[in-house]
C-alpha cells in the first residue's frame, strides 16, 4: 500500500518536470488526489456500493475537476496532469504508467452497451483535450495528440492525431498519408496538352538543329554563285 502510494507520487515528479518535491506533489496535484480517492471508490462499486461509490466520486469531481467513474479499472503509476475538465466513463480500463492531460474524455459512442469505453494499454499518453471514444484498444506506447478524438483501434507505439484520428507515426516511422486535396488533383485534359506541348518544343529543338546543321553543310550563297559561274565558263557558255 504505501510502496504504491510512494510509486504514485514518483511518477508525478518523473513525468512533470515542474514538480520539484514530494510536497509539492501531494499538495498541488488534484489529478493525483483523484486517483487515491478512485481507489476507495472502486473498491466500495466492487463491493457492492455502488450509490455511495458514485457519491464519493461526485464530491471528488466537484474538488478536482476530475470525474472518475467509480467502474473503471486503474493500474499503477496513473498520472493525471493538471486534472480538470477530466472524464473516464465506467467500463474504461487503464493499464501501467498511464499519462493524461488536461481534459480529456475516455467515453462511449452513446451507441454501445455492455464494456463501451476504451481500453488503455501500458505507457499510453493522451493529450490535453483529447477524447477517446468507444469500446477500443490504445495500443502500449501509443500517443494520442492533442486535440484529437479517436474512434477506432490503434496498435502499439503509434501518434494518432486529428479528428478524426489518424496515425502518423508509427513505431518511430512517418506514415504516408493519401493526399486528398481536392484543389490539387491533376486534371487529364490539362496534363494532355502540357506533354502535346512538351512534344513540340521537343521538335522544334531538333528541326532548328537539323536546319543549323544543312545551313553550315550547304556552301555560302556568294560562293555557290562563283562556283555557278566557273562551271558555265568551263563549258564556254
Ligand atoms: C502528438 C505528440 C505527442 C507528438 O508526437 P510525435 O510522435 O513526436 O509526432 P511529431 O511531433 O513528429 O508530429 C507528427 C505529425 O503530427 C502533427 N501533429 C503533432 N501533434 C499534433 C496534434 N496535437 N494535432 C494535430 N497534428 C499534430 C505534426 O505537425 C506532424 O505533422 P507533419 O508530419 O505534417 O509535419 C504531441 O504533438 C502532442 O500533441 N502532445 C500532447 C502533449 C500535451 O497534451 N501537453 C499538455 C501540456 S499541459
Amino acid at each position: 500500500m504505501i510502496a504504491r502510494l510512494r510509486a504514485d507520487i514518483n511518477a508525478v515528479k518523473e513525468r512533470d518536470p515542474a514538480c520539484t518535491s514530494t510536497f509539492s506533489a501531494l499538495t498541488n496535484y488534484p489529478g493525483l488526489w483523484a486517483v487515491w480517492w478512485h481507489r476507495l471508490t472502486h473498491r466500495l462499486h466492487r463491493s457492492g456500493h455502488v450509490w455511495l461509490a458514485r457519491r464519493i466520486s461526485q464530491r471528488v469531481r466537484r474538488a478536482t475537476g476530475v470525474e472518475i467513474h467509480p467502474g473503471a479499472t486503474i493500474g499503477d503509476r496513473f498520472f493525471i496532469d493538471h486534472g480538470m475538465g477530466v472524464v473516464i466513463g465506467e467500463t474504461t480500463v487503464i493499464g501501467d504508467d498511464v499519462t493524461i492531460y488536461q481534459g480529456v474524455t475516455l467515453g462511449g459512442t452513446g451507441k454501445e452497451h455492455g464494456k463501451r469505453h476504451p481500453t488503455l494499454e501500458d505507457f499510453v499518453v493522451v493529450g490535453v483535450g483529447a477524447t477517446v471514444l468507444g469500446n477500443i484498444r490504445i495500443g502500449r506506447g501509443t500517443r494520442v495528440g492533442a486535440g484529437a478524438v479517436v474512434v477506432s483501434e490503434v496498435p502499439p507505439n503509434c501518434t494518432v492525431v486529428g479528428v478524426p484520428g489518424r496515425v502518423v507515426v508509427r513505431e518511430g516511422k512517418r506514415v504516408e498519408s493519401i493526399d486528398l486535396h481536392h484543389e490539387d488533383l491533376p486534371d487529364p485534359v490539362v496534363e494532355m496538352y502540357r506533354a502535346l506541348q512538351r512534344r513540340m518544343d521537343r521538335i522544334e529543338v531538333r528541326l532548328a538543329r537539323d536546319e543549323d546543321m544543312n545551313a553550315e553543310a550547304a556552301p555560302a550563297p556568294r560562293a555557290a554563285a562563283e562556283q555557278r559561274e566557273d562551271e558555265d565558263g568551263d563549258q564556254g557558255l
